[in-house]
């Protein structure tokens, strides 16, 4: 399904709503929620919303468990530009979720630890149940998490090297291209798709040609997002400006 907003805001909040519906359902059966999360730009306004929704409307993280998609390699979790850095400062601060229950790939590993890192990443999420929902960002490249172009249907959470045009956009938050890692540890495509559900969100006119290759385009692993196209359970939340290019 694809939903187009005229405004950004309106496009966050529908999605802030979808999460926290699965938070309380899950909480009337006294279960935990499992979630994904993606950082970037784009959820931002999801996690502001949420967080509003803490604090004036009471909702409690408390039988939430957290998993992110990705994180640079290699990073220390207090740099500024770790994925932990962003999340604390963009949601897990500012709600009462227990931090035992929050998961981000680990960017101080030594490379020969990671791949038994990343397969216990994955377990875990099995061991969860599984992830109730995934918020997606898009990268220019087609990428998802940081499943870059060549990535397969079937990868699994590993290490990956960033494409050149995903490290010219994170070079403002680094201060210089050559200062982004060039590797990264992400879910795999599989890992992404097995989720119970998943939202894909793009906002403004930058991703408007890769939304519309990634909704319209060939099923390709030169656009890792295609391979949503496949799924059913899968809803597109865009902005008009992203949407701006579909037929
Ligand atoms: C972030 C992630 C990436 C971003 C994508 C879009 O955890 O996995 O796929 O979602 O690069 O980034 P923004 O939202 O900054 O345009």
């Amino acid at each position: 399904a694809v939903k187009v907003y005229e405004h950004k805001d309106a496009a966050s909040a529908y999605v802030a709503d979808r999460i926290a519906k699965i938070i309380k359902n899950k909480q009337n059966i006294g279960q935990r929620a499992i979630v994904g999360l993606a950082t970037g730009s784009t959820p931002k306004g999801v996690y502001k919303e949420l967080i509003r929704l803490h604090k004036d409307e009471g909702l409690s993280f408390k039988n939430v468990v957290t998993f992110n998609l990705d994180e640079y390699y290699p990073i220390l979790p207090v740099d500024d530009q770790s994925y932990v850095s962003f999340m604390k400062n963009n949601l897990f601060n500012h709600i009462d979720i227990d931090h035992q229950n929050v998961h981000i790939p680990d960017g101080t590993l030594s490379l020969e630890g990671i791949q038994a890192y990343c397969d216990l990443y994955e377990q875990k999420i099995v061991d969860f149940g599984g992830l109730d929902i995934q918020l997606l960002g898009i990268g220019r490249t087609g990428h998802i998490g940081f499943n870059e172009p060549g990535a397969m249907l079937e990868s699994k959470t590993r290490l990956v090297t960033l494409n050149d045009i995903t490290r010219e956009d994170a070079k403002d938050d680094f201060g210089g291209k050559d200062k982004v890692p060039t590797q990264a540890i992400t879910m795999g495509v599989q890992t992404i798709t097995q989720a119970k559900e998943v939202i894909l969100m793009a906002l403004s006119q930058r991703k408007a040609e890769i939304i519309q290759k990634a909704l319209q385009g060939d099923v390709t692993a030169d656009i890792p997002a295609t391979f949503l196209q496949r799924l059913n359970h899968v809803e597109y939340i865009l902005d008009s400006e992203a949407a701006s290019l579909l037929s």
